[in-house]
C-alpha cells in the first residue's frame, strides 16, 4: 500500500480527508494512468461497465486499497486519486463542442466568478464551461444554463448531474430547455440580476439584449465566437445597448515538450484556434446632455 497521504475507503465512506479539514467527500474517486488518462469511479456495490477499464464491482475492487494506491485493473497499473475537476472532464460525455480549460480559466478570472456568484450562461451544450464555472462558485453561488436542444441538454445534465457528486460544493443550478432570446420570464423567476453572463451560441449578438437587462451596473458579458464576423457582430450589438468592451481577442496556448537530445522547446503540434472573446461590461447610463 502508498504511504503518506494514504486514506483507506472507510475514512472515505466517514466523510472527511485527513489534513484537509471541512472538505466533504463523495464515495467518488479516479482511477488515473501515468498519461494523466483517468476513469471515475464510485465506490458502491454492484457492478457497473467503465469505458476503457471494463466490467467489475468497484466496491470488490478497492476493497482494501486507499487513496495514494497502485491498482492493476486488466492490463492496467493505475493511481487511485482524489475526484476532482479535471478527472471529471476527462471523463465527461461530448455532444457539443466544448469551452477548455484554456478559455475557461480565462472566462472566470476575468470575469471575477468566485463563490456567491450569480451566472447565466447560454448555450450549456455538453456543459464543458458549466463544469469549470461550478467548480469555483461554492454552494452560495446560482448558475442558470440555458439550452436550445433537448439531446444537448441531456448530455450536459449528465455531465453536470455526476460533477455535482465528486466536487465539495456546487452551486444551486438549473437548466433550462429553450432559446435563450425567448428565456428572459423562466430566468428572472430563478434569478433576476446577475453577476456575468457567457453567451457560447452561434448568434450572440441576438440574445445580447434581453441579457443586459438582466446584468446589474458592473456586470459583464463575455461572447464566446469562433469566427471573427460573430465577434464584430457582438461587438457592434454590446455597443449599441451601452455596454463597454473591456477586453477581446484570443488566448493562444502554446505547449513545449523535452527534446530528445535534452532540454525542453515548444511542441511539434500546431498552436489551434478554439474561438475570440468578447468581454463587455455594463455601466451606469450616461445623464442626458
Ligand atoms: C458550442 S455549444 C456550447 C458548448 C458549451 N459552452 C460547453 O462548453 O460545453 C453551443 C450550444 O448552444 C446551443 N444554442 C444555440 N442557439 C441557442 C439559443 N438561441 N438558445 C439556447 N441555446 C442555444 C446549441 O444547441 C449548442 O448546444
Amino acid at each position: 500500500m502508498g504511504e503518506g497521504f494514504v486514506l483507506s475507503l472507510n475514512e472515505l465512506k466517514r466523510g472527511h480527508i485527513p489534513g484537509r479539514p471541512g472538505r466533504a467527500v463523495a464515495d467518488w474517486v479516479a482511477l488515473r494512468e501515468d498519461d494523466g488518462r483517468a476513469y471515475l469511479l464510485r465506490r458502491a456495490p454492484g457492478e457497473v461497465k467503465v469505458k476503457g477499464l471494463g466490467r467489475f464491482d468497484a466496491e470488490s475492487l478497492l476493497s482494501g486499497f486507499s487513496v495514494g494506491d497502485r491498482i492493476t485493473v486488466g492490463q492496467k497499473s493505475l493511481t487511485i486519486v482524489e475526484a476532482g475537476l479535471p478527472e471529471a472532464r476527462r471523463n465527461m460525455a461530448r455532444r457539443a463542442q466544448v469551452i477548455g480549460a484554456k478559455d475557461s480559466g480565462f472566462i472566470v478570472s476575468w470575469m471575477g466568478i468566485g463563490v456567491g456568484s450569480k451566472v447565466l450562461e447560454g448555450g450549456h451544450g455538453s456543459g464543458g464551461l458549466a463544469m469549470h464555472l461550478a467548480s469555483v462558485m461554492g454552494s452560495s453561488g446560482t448558475l442558470v444554463s440555458v439550452e436550445s436542444r433537448p439531446e444537448h441538454a441531456e448530455v450536459g445534465r449528465s455531465n453536470m448531474e455526476r460533477l455535482r457528486e465528486v466536487l465539495p460544493e456546487f452551486p444551486e443550478w438549473h437548466l433550462i430547455e429553450g432559446d435563450l432570446s425567448q428565456a428572459t420570464g423562466d430566468i428572472s423567476e430563478i434569478c433576476s440580476i446577475f453577476d456575468c453572463a457567457i453567451v457560447d451560441l452561434a448568434e450572440p449578438w441576438t440574445v445580447i439584449s434581453g441579457i443586459e437587462g438582466m446584468l446589474r451596473v458592473g456586470g459583464r458579458l463575455a461572447c464566446y465566437c469562433p469566427t471573427s464576423s460573430q465577434l464584430e457582430k457582438s461587438w457592434e450589438a454590446c455597443e449599441e445597448l451601452g455596454l463597454v468592451v473591456e477586453w477581446s481577442g484570443e488566448i493562444i496556448e502554446r505547449r513545449w515538450s523535452k527534446a530528445s537530445k535534452g532540454g525542453v522547446r515548444p511542441g511539434n503540434q500546431p498552436m489551434g484556434h478554439t474561438a475570440f472573446l468578447l468581454i463587455a461590461a455594463k455601466i451606469a447610463p450616461r445623464e442626458e446632455e
